[in-house]
């Protein structure tokens, strides 16, 4: 059989389930990997452990998820998910020198370990997960590191990711948190918090220009880093009646994509038929001119936190 052919589309059956906590179970599906569900007062969530990905945030007074999930989303090993909060690490876009590696890294498609589970003081549940040193992991990465993820589901999502270098050198870093909002329509939507910023625009060769407006889009492929960019924004959104803020720290960079119908049309994973234009990905970022280098011993955090304001 060949590759293309084990491809799986859509969520496959789960095969087992054990209680780690009140609010959260693990469960397995029928190719092996591994998911967190979390239902708490608050909100419900999903976290599939290979690449600590957030698939599914709801709080319980929205009747609309937060996060957007392509329904042909493939869930096999060694594949990113499309949709939900994939992590971008230790690289952003195509790796610097190899482009045989992971673009956007190898930690999106790791399984991750959990390393702890509690309740904090508003009833939200708080997950520590931390990346799992495959041999994948190691030939791609060879130096000592320590990457951790902290995962709150409650009426707000909030995760930090710590990276921690145990190596006797510096090392540098591109990182984000690749997340994927669902949205009315995009011509309903525009974006707030990036005026007078530089971005630089991947379809015109990463050609630097300034925002001078809120960000509103046509439909076409839209794909652009804002650098040191550091400030929150916010998703307004007229169909579904709210904004989505983002809030972040630890993160100088500010990635806005959708592919598009034609670019959607090619992926293979984008859903069907119009579902892109549902969606927009608002990454929390350190890329291109906002990389980060970590000292020995030293430990950086990025961190992003989603809130809902309904109109
Ligand atoms: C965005 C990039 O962050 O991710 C785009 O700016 C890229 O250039 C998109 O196409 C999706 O990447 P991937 O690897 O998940 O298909």
């Amino acid at each position: 059989m060949t590759v293309e052919a084990t491809l799986q589309h859509g969520q496959p059956e789960m095969t087992k389930r054990m209680q780690l906590h009140a609010h959260v179970s693990q469960l397995q599906d029928e190719n092996g990997l591994q998911y967190l569900e979390i239902d708490n007062p608050l909100a419900t969530g999903k976290i599939a452990l290979q690449g600590a990905h957030v698939m599914q945030w709801q709080p319980k007074f929205l009747s609309d998820p937060v996060l957007w999930l392509s329904s042909n989303a493939r869930y096999i090993k060694g594949r990113s998910i499309r949709g939900g909060t994939p992590i971008c690490w230790p690289w952003f876009g195509a790796h610097p020198t190899d482009s045989t590696l992971c673009p956007h890294g190898f930690a999106r498609v790791i399984p991750w370990r959990v390393m702890d589970i509690d309740a904090t003081q508003t009833g939200a549940t708080r997950i520590i997960l931390e990346m799992q040193q495959t041999p994948e992991a190691q030939r791609q990465l060879s130096y000592p590191y320590e990457l951790t993820l902290t995962i709150t589901i409650g009426r707000r999502l909030r995760i930090d990711m710590a990276t921690t270098n145990l190596a006797e050198h510096p090392f540098v870093i591109g990182e984000a948190f690749h997340t994927y909002f669902n949205v009315s329509d995009i011509s309903n939507i525009h974006i707030t918090g990036m005026q007078d910023c530089v971005y630089m625009d991947k379809l015109l060769r990463y050609e630097r220009n300034v925002e001078h407006n809120a960000l509103a889009f046509d439909g076409k492929e839209y794909d652009r880093v804002y650098v040191n960019h550091s400030a929150d924004c916010a998703i307004h959104d007229s169909g579904y009646n709210r904004i989505i803020h983002i809030a972040k720290s630890g993160s100088d960079a500010t990635v806005v994509w959708n592919p598009g119908a034609e670019k959607a049309g090619s992926m293979g994973d984008m859903g069907t038929a119009d579902e892109w234009r549902k969606t927009i990905c608002v990454e929390t970022t350190n890329a291109l001119d906002n990389m980060v280098v970590i000292n020995p011993g030293r430990k950086h955090t990025l961190s992003a936190e989603y809130s809902i304001e309904t109109l």
